[in-house]
């Protein structure tokens, strides 16, 4: 009896886990949760994760007039810090598959109409973006919904798409290393956003998705390694004690690529 429970709990684990995998459940996570995604991203990280998103874009060089990719872009949260840096000879390719996400987009498109963006609805293993063609790829908390299969094949586009020497920046949240930290930080993303989503007007069901996905992803660790295994050079980091992590590196060539400090401080593959 013990046995079967035990049995159909490990089916259960192995559907949920192919499920929160599967696009369309991705996709539909992120329309529902558009209206509320920013306002509550800001206020459920105490504003973390505006930092994070500048420590991502800020950890790698980008020059004025660069092409810059920014996917998973959901409603442009990163293009403030990466808009001045490419100035208004730059371009900003900004790609996402949920339609809701982008509409928020557009609208933000609107403030910036010094800048060249364009918006791509798109999915990110089908895009449309030209073989070479990037200087630099940045993504933040864009990451944690992949299995490793979707980013073994995420390393091979950013390869596909990067110029030589192109650079990449990525950021999510992750499991701190800490045991207290670990649990106090766990607890609230997967007990207490929840309940801010719903005061906030969100679905709590959507928000504890958060926790679901942090709790698998672990830290970006595996991204690096899946990363190097690919052919890319990458510098795994974290953040405030764990609590965020990514990777920064390059398509292979001589150029100089990543900002000052933060390179010559990192373990690299
Ligand atoms: C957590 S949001 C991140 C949004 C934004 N970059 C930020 O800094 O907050 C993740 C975004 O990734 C998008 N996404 C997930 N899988 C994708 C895929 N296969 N192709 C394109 N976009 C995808 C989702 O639609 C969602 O908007």
């Amino acid at each position: 009896m013990r046995r079967a429970g035990r049995v159909e709990k490990i089916r259960f684990s192995v559907i949920m886990y192919k499920e929160i995998y599967n696009p369309d459940f991705v996709k539909n996570l992120f329309n529902n949760m558009s209206k509320t995604y920013e306002r509550m991203n800001y206020i459920t990280s105490f504003g973390f994760s505006e930092r994070w998103r500048r420590i991502c874009v800020k950890g790698v060089q980008i020059n004025h007039g660069d092409h810059v990719a920014d996917l998973m872009t959901g409603m442009g949260e990163c293009w403030k810090t990466i808009l001045p840096r490419i100035g208004q000879k730059g371009i900003l390719t900004a790609l996402d598959f949920s339609s809701e996400m982008l509409l928020q987009a557009e609208k933000r498109k609107l403030k910036h109409g010094n800048y060249k963006i364009d918006i791509l609805c798109e999915d990110v293993f089908n895009n449309t973006i030209a073989t070479n063609s990037i200087d630099c790829v940045i993504s933040g908390f864009g990451i944690k919904t992949f299995s490793e299969d979707r980013l073994a094949s995420l390393a091979k586009e950013i390869n596909r798409i990067l110029k030589p020497g192109g650079r990449f920046s990525m950021i999510d949240v992750s499991v701190p290393d800490g045991k207290i930290l670990r649990l106090l930080y766990m607890f609230y993303l997967q007990y207490i956003i929840p309940i801010l989503g719903k005061l906030f007007l969100g679905n709590p069901e959507n928000y504890k998705m958060l926790g679901v996905y942090t709790k698998e992803f672990k830290n970006a660790q595996h991204c690096h390694d899946i990363f190097c295994q690919h052919g890319l050079e990458s510098k795994f980091n974290k953040q405030f004690f764990g609590c965020a992590s990514g990777i920064i590196g390059k398509k292979k060539d001589r150029v100089q690529y990543l900002s000052h400090k933060t390179f010559a401080s990192l373990p690299t593959c």
